[in-house]
């Protein structure tokens, strides 16, 4: 498939206004792990595991691609590389390449270099790699894959070019665990037109847009299986719900860093997202999926 053709979401732009705010800014109200996605808590854990319950999501995603020891993994949306660290550091992955569209995370991860890891400002809509991947892992990025402004059809076919890279890239039998945000089982044409809605795709997440979970098994069809499939709603309305306080808690240091109207910004989202998982208007699946291939049918 050629790139020029593959519809693209968001563009580097759009990504930048949200995610080059300032490093020191997100390291307010993140763990120290600078993991910005839905964390994976255990039984009656107290707030202060938010550390421990995004070390636990990363190693889901790891043993769910079957990481150990492999040769290659690629993460997709990589952030300030949480995950590509412990995928070498913690898994044994020889090498782990890290693709994310903001300077300033790259940034950030260049400066704790190592030699097991590979981190590019790169889309992967223009990703060659120069051989098969054991395993992919996408977290919280496939928001982006997709713009809002799509018809129904052009976004499952922006999901379907990923999933059909995904497929190309994997070894035979090789494994996707993706992580995202979805619409909950809502009228999505009405929850939409919602001014919160438009606050989050106007404003927060430029040229982004959620999926349904009947989008990504369309997109996904005859490319993978899926061998699981689970809703965490309440662990991302935990989590945001924890970076909000820490955020308000504080307010002084981040507006030496950000003015008002972004922390304002800042905080008004935290707390709507935290509201929007704990009613269900979205979901947090998490998908493990196994490539299709020919050495499958026996
Ligand atoms: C919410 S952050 C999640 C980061 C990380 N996975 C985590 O869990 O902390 C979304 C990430 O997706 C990346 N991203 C968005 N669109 C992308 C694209 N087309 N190709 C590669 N990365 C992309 C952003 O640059 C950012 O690093």
């Amino acid at each position: 498939m050629s790139a020029t053709i593959t519809p693209r979401g968001a563009s580097p732009e759009a990504i930048r206004s949200h995610y080059d705010v300032a490093n020191e800014f997100y390291e307010l109200w993140l763990d120290p792990t600078l993991c910005y996605s839905c964390a994976l808590w255990e039984g009656d854990e107290p707030d202060s595991a938010l550390e421990t319950a995004q070390l636990r999501k990363l190693d889901f995603h790891a043993n769910q691609i079957r990481a150990k020891g492999a040769a290659r993994v690629l993460d997709v949306g990589c952030g300030w590389g949480s995950l590509v660290r412990r995928l070498v550091e913690t898994h044994g992955v020889q090498h782990a390449t890290g693709l994310t569209l903001s300077d300033a995370q790259a940034a950030w991860s260049a400066q704790r270099p190592d030699p097991r890891v590979d981190i590019r400002i790169e889309s992967w809509v223009d990703h060659q790699p120069e051989s098969p991947y054991d395993g992919i892992i996408s977290v919280g990025a496939f928001e982006h894959f997709a713009k809002a402004e799509f018809s129904d059809e052009q976004r499952i076919a922006a999901y379907r070019a990923f999933f059909q890279r995904c497929h190309q890239w994997l070894k035979p039998g090789g494994r996707l665990s993706l992580q995202t945000i979805s619409y909950g089982n809502v009228d999505v044409a009405t929850v939409k037109e919602q001014p919160d809605t438009k606050f989050f795709f106007d404003v927060i997440f430029p040229e982004s847009v959620l999926p349904t979970i009947s989008d990504i098994i369309t997109a996904s069809n005859g490319l993978f299986e899926v061998e699981l499939l689970r809703n965490d709603r309440e662990h991302y309305g935990r989590t945001c719900q924890i970076w909000y306080r820490t955020l308000v808690a504080r307010k002084a240091e981040a507006l030496k860093i950000v003015d008002q109207e972004t922390y304002n910004r800042f905080v008004r989202y935290l707390k709507l997202s935290a509201f929007v998982f704990n009613a269900s208007y979205t979901g947090l699946l998490r998908i493990g999926f196994r490539k299709w291939d020919e050495s499958r049918m026996g």
